[in-house]
């Protein structure tokens, strides 16, 4: 296995590139299916879970090969309508092969994702929805099984509560082909869901409210093949942000390129400011000044425009480093605190009630071997060993390279005491 060595201390300075979206990537290629063609998508990062959903559509029958920082699909020879238990396991988000095998052979069987390493995440949305539109659902054993009419989806109406990314992802996938109308309301307004939407208006489809919690659909016979280009990741941008915050010089700004900040949401931006950090947006980048201190701010996660879920594992470093008590509440997903007592055996003082972390900062945190537990988690064990003192040992990084393409390597370049080794999880802390 693989883990992270950090010797904590040196300060994070210079600048740091921001990778492509993960999140955005994977609607991109998965409505790279519904076409009979070939489709080039640019900005695509290198991360594992690129490489499991490229074999996922791969079993389907179409190829899908790297070119540069892009990849190329060829979904002229879909024939095998399915998504195998074995690699949905790995990824969730294969189950956008729901929506994209109904879209584009009329029938799928994909397997039920189950649980997730920090509790359950249902589909019941994704199921409904699709069944409202006019699909045939049924189980059978452990796998999901769609049909369409002859003729394609009828179309029909849903609305989301609560409002969901995955399920608008799978319910216009499968409506932007075939003969009816469909209406969405509470759709998603993530900028990863906005991205997929303009690509499919590109591939042709009939989409109007983008944007806008109605997404109206009128399916149509046939999509074409586009070259599109993805956006910047706006998860990775809020966690270099962090990074900067509580790892860099006071006073020395840290450059973030390649950034989409609109993209994080008003509440991320509002709740950084009132740390006391400062940013400015200057072509394309933006700018950290790390604050003399930092102040503890709480925060409280919600769907997008909200504070994102997926930057609330590494406030609570950033928590850790201010000096008072702050709070960080998941209200999209209520026991998403596996970091929690990793981060305590580096000294963290929290306490968990319910979907709440009370955070009381302040006491410098120590190195220590750890475990990384999902992917973001990850990100918040490498953030702590930033400002720890002594060395951190981030082990089974196989979370983190999930989402975070190159870390180590850019943290390096930013004055960062970062490498990656191999090591044996069952020998004794002095071999490896
Ligand atoms: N929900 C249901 N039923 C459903 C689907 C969702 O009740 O059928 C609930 C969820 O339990 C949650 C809320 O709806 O409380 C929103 O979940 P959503 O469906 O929007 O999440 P998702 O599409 O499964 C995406 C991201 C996650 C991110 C969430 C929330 C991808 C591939 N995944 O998941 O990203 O946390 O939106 O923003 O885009 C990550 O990158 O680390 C990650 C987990």
């Amino acid at each position: 296995m693989e883990k992270l060595v950090i010797h904590g201390g040196p300060p994070l300075c210079g600048t740091l590139p921001v990778s492509a979206s993960k999140n955005a990537a994977l609607p991109l290629m998965a409505a790279a299916i519904l076409p009979h063609g070939v489709t080039h998508l640019d900005h695509i990062p290198h991360l594992r879970d690129i490489t499991t959903f490229s074999h996922v559509l791969r079993i389907t029958g179409a190829s899908v090969e790297r070119k540069g920082r892009g990849l190329q699909i060829d979904a002229s020879r879909i024939g095998f309508p399915e998504a195998p238990y074995e690699l949905v396991k790995k990824m969730r988000a294969s189950f956008y092969m729901l929506g994209a095998l109904l879209g584009r052979c009329g029938q799928a069987r994909v397997s039920l994702p189950g649980g997730c390493a920090w509790g359950p995440r249902p589909v019941n949305l994704h199921l409904e929805g699709l069944k409202a539109l006019g699909a045939a659902i049924d189980l059978d054993e452990g796998y999901v099984v769609a049909r369409l009419p002859h003729g394609g989806l009828p179309g029909g109406s849903y609305r989301f509560d609560p409002s969901s990314v995955g399920a608008t992802v799978n319910l216009l996938l499968a409506a932007s082909v075939g003969s009816g109308g469909s209406r969405i309301e509470n759709a998603a307004i993530e900028p990863d869901v906005i991205v997929f939407c303009e690509m499919l208006q590109a591939m042709g489809a009939k989409l109007s409210g983008i944007g806008t919690r109605t997404i109206e659909v009128e399916g149509i016979r046939e999509l074409q093949a586009v070259d599109y280009s993805n956006c910047p990741d706006r998860i990775e941008l809020g966690t270099f942000m962090i990074a900067a915050a509580i790892a860099g010089t006071p006073g020395e700004p840290v450059h973030l390129t390649h950034t989409r900040p609109d993209h994080l949401g008003d509440d991320f931006l509002d709740a950084f400011q009132k740390t006391g950090a400062e940013y400015v947006v200057e072509n394309g980048s933006v700018i950290v000044t790390p604050p003399e201190a930092v102040n503890p701010v709480s925060i409280t996660t919600a769907i997008y425009p909200g504070f994102p879920t997926d930057l609330q594992a590494q406030w609570t470093v950033l928590l850790a480093c201010a000096h008072g008590k702050a709070t960080v509440t998941d209200q999209v997903y209520g026991d998403r605190f596996n970091h929690i007592p990793e981060l305590a055996r580096m000294g963290l003082q929290a306490s968990v009630n319910g979907n709440q972390v009370t955070v009381s900062g302040g006491a410098r945190l120590t190195g220590a071997r750890v475990m990384s537990t999902d992917l973001r988690a990850s990100v918040s064990l490498v953030l702590a060993g930033l400002v720890a003192s002594g060395t951190t040992h981030v082990g089974r990084i196989y979370h983190l390279d999930r989402g975070y393409e190159k870390l180590e390597s850019k943290l390096s370049q930013c004055g960062i005491d970062i490498r990656r080794e191999q090591y044996d999880e069952f020998s004794a802390p002095n071999q490896g």
